[in-house]
């Protein structure tokens, strides 16, 4: 035929079309085999479950198929016991395995692929891996919910400044302001679920791009593999990324979450607030000061945020021009993921440990709540009680503090006497409202500070979180 002499020996397994070996930087270049080794396991298993539907449409042999799983099985302990014999042609673990395959079991490997490309593997496996990964880390993030439950029990009854603008404003309880990170680590875990469920679809059998010409049984493919659904659009199921993005996005709102906790760590347990202690055990020295004890586990928690909030956005960005269906940006897709999924479970691991060996400065709280006025909003709900309208009860009370602010002193000092200097509603009970227990235990609706609501949410955490 032609001049060209082919190279299909040059070890590629789509060779035979090429007239010139893979230059050496374009190898090192395509290559995925250094971060998607990783899905082997999956995608084994996704082989095993293309094979033997295969073998139920009748496509392989019953023996074709014995003889595959048994290759397989052997491959997979190679890959397990770290003695896989990777070669610099395997582009990507998915080419990797099949080579392996077939110098194990023979040219009977090479029937594995019938029916099936690489872009709907590389569908499935990721699939695969972001369904396990995922399932890890719900169990990771109630871990740390639980933490923190447990430092609200232990600290029902101590009181703290609740701040906006982080300037003092109203007094809450503690376990009211740890609790709202529970209420928000379970929303995330309602939107892991939710990217679960959408990555939950079976893809095989949608080929390279345009679907398969075998009669294959794509619900039994996904019966064997626990899918509940199969891909409903062979061209959809090669393109898309949108659930990985949505993992994605999932992980950054939980960084969100994560960071602000951290952020509110690093405060609490500086020299200026001294609220909490953070254990030795999770804190660093500094190589230059000896007094220092640095709280760099909760710092790298709210610096990895950026990075995979970062994740996100390059997801989004190589997806938004690619026309349909499958191209190669998509290999993208899987750094991005891998490093916001390892990035996050270990930062909701780290935190849940540290959490349990944090010691809150009980005096340092009972003073703080002592000062910065924290009670002038009693002040003027009181007088709301007494029948003024509450933007004039606001005003008054206003410049009750105002006074205090030029005494330098606090509303607590004051007598029924001073104050009624500023209106005369105040009245005898007037000085009974300006206590922190007093302040706490008035916001008693579902969603308030008072101590039965919650004791009571701390129950309902328990109960759900076991
Ligand atoms: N390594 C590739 C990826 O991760 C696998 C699919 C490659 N498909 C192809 N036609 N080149 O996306």
């Amino acid at each position: 035929m032609g001049k060209k002499k082919l190279v299909a020996k040059a070890g590629k397994l789509w060779a035979g079309r090429f007239t010139e070996r893979t230059h050496k930087l374009v190898e090192t270049f395509t290559s995925s085999l250094a971060f998607d080794r990783r899905l082997f396991a999956h995608d084994i298993e996704g082989s095993i479950a293309h094979a033997k539907t295969l073998g139920k449409a009748g496509v392989l042999t019953g023996r074709e198929v014995s003889a595959i799983l048994r290759g397989l099985a052997a491959v997979r302990t190679e890959l397990e016991k770290g003695r896989f014999p990777f070669v610099p042609q395997d582009e990507d673990i998915h080419m990797a395995i099949e080579r392996r395959l077939t110098e194990l079991i023979g040219p009977v490997g090479g029937k594995l692929h019938t029916g099936r490309s690489r872009n709907d593997q590389v569908a499935l496996d990721l699939r695969l891996y972001l369904r396990q990964e995922l399932g890890r880390l719900l169990e990771g993030v109630t871990q740390l919910q639980r933490s923190l439950v447990g430092q609200a029990r232990a600290h029902q009854d101590v009181a703290m400044p609740g701040y906006t603008h982080l300037q003092r404003a109203q007094p809450v309880l503690l376990a009211h302001h740890l609790l709202a990170y529970v209420e928000m680590l379970e929303r995330d875990k309602g939107r892991l679920r939710d990217a679960l469920a959408r990555a939950n679809v079976m893809p095989l059998g949608s080929g390279a791009l345009a679907g398969s010409n075998y009669p294959v049984d794509r619900a039994y493919t996904a019966k064997l593999l626990g899918f509940p659904r199969v891909t409903e659009n062979s061209l959809d199921a090669v393109s898309d990324r949108d659930f990985a993005i949505e993992a994605l996005a999932a992980l950054a709102l939980v960084m969100m979450h994560l960071s602000r906790l951290s952020e509110e760590l690093v405060l609490w347990s500086s020299q200026e607030f001294r609220f909490v202690d953070l254990p030795d055990a999770f804190c660093t020295g500094s190589s230059m000061m000896p007094q220092k004890k640095n709280p760099d586990v909760p710092e790298l928690v709210r610096g990895k945020t950026g990075r995979v909030y970062g994740h996100l956005l390059a997801l989004l960005t190589t997806m938004k021009g690619l026309p349909l269906s499958y191209n190669r940006d998509l290999q993208e897709d899987k750094e991005a993921l891998f490093d916001a999924l390892d990035t996050v479970a270990a930062s909701v691991e780290v935190l849940a440990a540290l959490l349990k060996g944090l010691t809150v400065n009980r005096k340092i709280l009972a003073g703080s709540v002592n000062s910065g006025y924290l009670l002038a909003t009693e002040l003027a709900d009181y007088l709301v009680t007494k029948g003024l309208p509450f933007r004039q009860a606001h005003a008054v009370t206003g410049r009750v503090v105002r006074a205090c602010l030029d005494r330098n002193r606090d509303l607590r000092d004051l007598t029924l006497a001073d104050l009624r200097s500023f209106s005369d509603r105040f009245g005898k009970d007037a000085l009974a409202v300006l206590t922190v227990t007093g302040a706490i235990e008035r916001k008693a609706q579902v969603g308030g500070t008072a101590h039965k609501r919650v004791a009571a949410r701390i129950k309902q955490w328990e109960q759900s979180l076991r």
